[in-house]
Order: C-alpha cells, then sequence, then structure tokens
C-alpha cells in the first residue's frame, strides 16, 4: 500500500536502495530471481516516496577453502597457488571459475605429494570469491604474520580459458604507469616469468592486467606477499588490434557470458586453457625449484 507499505525487494549484491514509486531506480540491479520486469512492476505504482530495503536473496550458508600442499619443500618459503572454486549464482561458472580450478588441480596431480623440489608447494581453492573474495580474505588473515612471512609468493588463476580469450599477466611492475600500481616487491618478476613462457615457449603475446583488486590475490597484495597470475578476459570488449594478434572476434566481451547461465561447458577455449595451464605449472614449477630471484 503506497506510503505505509515496508516494500522488500530481493537482491544479489546491492545494499539498501533509497526508491520512489512510480520512478525507475537506477541503482536497482535485478538478480537473483527478480526479474527488471517485477521489478519496474512493483515500482511503478505511484508517486510515493517509499524506501525500497534490499536484502540478499540467497541464504546463509557455511563455505570452505580447500587447501592441499606437498610434504617436501621448505616450509618457510611456500609458493602458493589459488583459484576460486564458487560460482556467481547466475550460471554453472566453468570458465568462472571451472578454468582455473581444474588446470591447478591437474597441476597438482601432476607434482604429486612428494615430488623433489626446495619450496613446498601449496594449492588453495577459495571460496565464496563471488562474494567479495571471502575466503581468500579469511585465510590470509587468519595466518600469523610469521605464517604470511613464510609464502614466497602467491599466483592467482581466476578465468583461464575464456572463449573471446585474450593473454592477460597481472601487471607487477605497473609498466604503463596507469590504474593500480605495481604489486609487491617480487611482482614484477612473477609477471616476466609467465611473460617469458607464453611469450616465448608458447609464442603467443600478452598484455599487462592492473592488479585491480577485483580476484583473490587482494588480500595478499595488501599484506605485501609478491603476486602474479594469469586471465583471459571478462566483460570487457576485445579492440582491433587484440583481435588482430590473438583471433577471435573485436567488439565483444572477452567472454560474453561472463556471470550468465550461458557460462557453460561451451564456454571455453581450450586452446587458451592448455597455454596457460601449461604456464601455470611452469612457473610454479619453476618457484618450487628456486625463487631466489624473488627474494634472494
Ligand atoms: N574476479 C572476477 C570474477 O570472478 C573476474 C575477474 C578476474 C575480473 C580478474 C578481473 C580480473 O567475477
Ligand atoms: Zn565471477
Ligand atoms: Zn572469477
Ligand atoms: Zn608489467
Amino acid at each position: 500500500e503506497a506510503g505505509a507499505a515496508a516494500l522488500l525487494v530481493y537482491n544479489n549484491e546491492e545494499g539498501p536502495v533509497n526508491g520512489t514509486l512510480g520512478e525507475k531506480n537506477d541503482d536497482y540491479v535485478p538478480a537473483g530471481g527478480i526479474s527488471q520486469a517485477d521489478g519496474e512492476a512493483l515500482i511503478a505504482l505511484d508517486g510515493t516516496e517509499i524506501t525500497l530495503e534490499l536484502r540478499s536473496f540467497m541464504e546463509d550458508r557455511t563455505t570452505y577453502n580447500v587447501i592441499a600442499e606437498t610434504q617436501t619443500g621448505r616450509k618457510d618459503n611456500v609458493v602458493m597457488a589459488g583459484a576460486h572454486l564458487d560460482s556467481d549464482p547466475a550460471g554453472p561458472g566453468i570458465n568462472d571459475n571451472g578454468t582455473g580450478s581444474v588446470a591447478l588441480l591437474e597441476t597438482a596431480l601432476a607434482l604429486g605429494a612428494e615430488p623433489d623440489i626446495n619450496n613446498r608447494v601449496r594449492f588453495a581453492w577459495w571460496g565464496a570469491e563471488e562474494f567479495g573474495l571471502v575466503g581468500s580474505t579469511y585465510y590470509v588473515n587468519s595466518l600469523s604474520f610469521e605464517q604470511q612471512l613464510d609464502i614466497a609468493l602467491y599466483l592467482n588463476f581466476d578465468m583461464i580459458g575464456s572463449p573471446n580469450a585474450g593473454y592477460f599477466v597481472y601487471d607487477g611492475d605497473d609498466s604503463d604507469g596507469e590504474g593500480a600500481g605495481p604489486g609487491p616487491y617480487g611482482s614484477a618478476q612473477i609477471e616476466a616469468a609467465f611473460v617469458d613462457y607464453l611469450e616465448n615457449t608458447v609464442g603467443v603475446p600478452t598484455e599487462g592486467r592492473d592488479f585491480d583488486g577485483r580476484s583473490d590475490y587482494g588480500e595478499f597484495i595488501a599484506v605485501g606477499i609478491p603476486s602474479g597470475g594469469l586471465f583471459t578476459g571478462a566483460e570487457g570488449e576485445k579492440t582491433e588490434e587484440q583481435a588482430a594478434k590473438w583471433g577471435g572476434v573485436a567488439g565483444e566481451a572477452f567472454d560474453p557470458c561472463y556471470h550468465q547461465a550461458c557460462d557453460n561447458l561451451g564456454n571455453v577455449d581450450r586452446v587458451a586453457l592448455d597455454r596457460n595451464a601449461d604456464a601455470m605449472a611452469y612457473v610454479i614449477g619453476k618457484y618450487a625449484l628456486s625463487t631466489e630471484e624473488i627474494n634472494g
């Protein structure tokens, strides 16, 4: 009832939003089962001011990080690699982030429990990345300062088989001098290791990708752990220049099914996934043998 009603609009991500009956509120982002049409119908009653209280559509639930590490290698110089295992609620999340998760699992299985390495390798499959980097942030903050210092570096893999793929390596040295600054000391060397493998062994050109805080490296960087990783693009559009060097379709998103129901098994560029899985394995193996270029 206009004027008196307390109207609840369920929504996945937005906090409380003020709305005016009879006007469409652009802050209102329909999600989680309420369509835009429903939202407009709800709002277009008359011109009365009301407050729309947006609450999470989803239930509270417990989620988990899955962590596994080698039984060999120095415990005080750990090479860490992670991928988020959860997906956006809109779809099955095969590119985002089945690709990163499965490549990481394959690398762990190939490495085995007791490889002949100098530095311990710790794998993490993060929970609840899509709800604000929850699992990885919790993990980093659950460590003591000493335990954080024992992590030599962190490698992140979130979306590495986008169907209209770009080849992005996190920009550890901030070579373009724009956007987010450089990563913690040592991140430039990690970037160079990925670029070297992809460009010189695989033969595919790469571009830098800012540490813009959108994936699970966020808390590692925040506490000063050198970081790096790979990314093939999300909702951003491939340019003409990028299509010329990488193939694919200019003017289309790197992943047109990003956070949608169509992020299914068809939504993977298997060549990109294969190349990036190889680069992942190479860089993890390299630092399992030595991190001297990062921390002396
Ligand atoms: N973290 C984003 C997601 O899971 C994807 C992303 C990764 C965006 C890396 C930018 C950079 O939806
Ligand atoms: Zn996502
Ligand atoms: Zn993701
Ligand atoms: Zn760079």
